[in-house]
């Protein structure tokens, strides 16, 4: 079956939170910890959802200033379905939400390893960016 992607697709919170423990090697928060479906619909631009079936393959956040300025995070996919293009038709699809709302700019930071999939795959260019951790 094809992987299906929507932008703004539906989700539950349950399998956002599984996936990202997948993803990122944190527990498994509940709902009530980190409620996705409530966090997105206040504080998002838009995100995708990719769906093999029924199943959640992949999922991307994407924040934004209201106006030109758009920012990726929480790009993850499932571990089983790795290196299939996914996580390149998630970018893709932000990136088509974020220029359909007028964006003209789509920022994300992530580590060197993954150089070759942001630059290479999604087409990103390098620039400098920074990080001040806040607590
Ligand atoms: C990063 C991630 C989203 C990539 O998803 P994916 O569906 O596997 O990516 P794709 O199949 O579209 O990869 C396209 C190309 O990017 C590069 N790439 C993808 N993952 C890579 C990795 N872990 N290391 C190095 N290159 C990678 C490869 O060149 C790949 O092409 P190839 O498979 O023909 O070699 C996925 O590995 C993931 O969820 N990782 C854990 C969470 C994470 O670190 N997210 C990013 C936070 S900034």
């Amino acid at each position: 079956m094809a992987v299906r992607y929507e932008w703004r697709g539906p989700v539950s919170n349950p399998e956002v939170n599984a996936l990202h423990a997948e993803a990122f090697g944190t527990r498994v928060f509940d709902e009530s910890e980190w409620d996705w479906a409530d966090l997105v619909h206040r504080h998002s631009l838009g995100w995708v959802v990719a769906r093999d079936g029924a199943a959640l393959a992949g999922f991307a956040n994407v924040l934004w200033d209201g106006l030109v300025h758009a920012w990726l995070q929480d790009v993850m996919v499932a571990t089983g379905a790795r290196r299939q293009g996914i996580g390149t038709e998630l970018i893709r699809n932000a990136r088509e939400g974020a220029r359909a709302a007028g964006c003209e700019y789509l920022h994300v930071d992530f580590e060197g390893h993954l150089s070759r999939f942001y630059f290479g795959a999604c087409g990103f260019t390098p620039t400098n960016a920074g990080l001040l951790a806040l607590q």
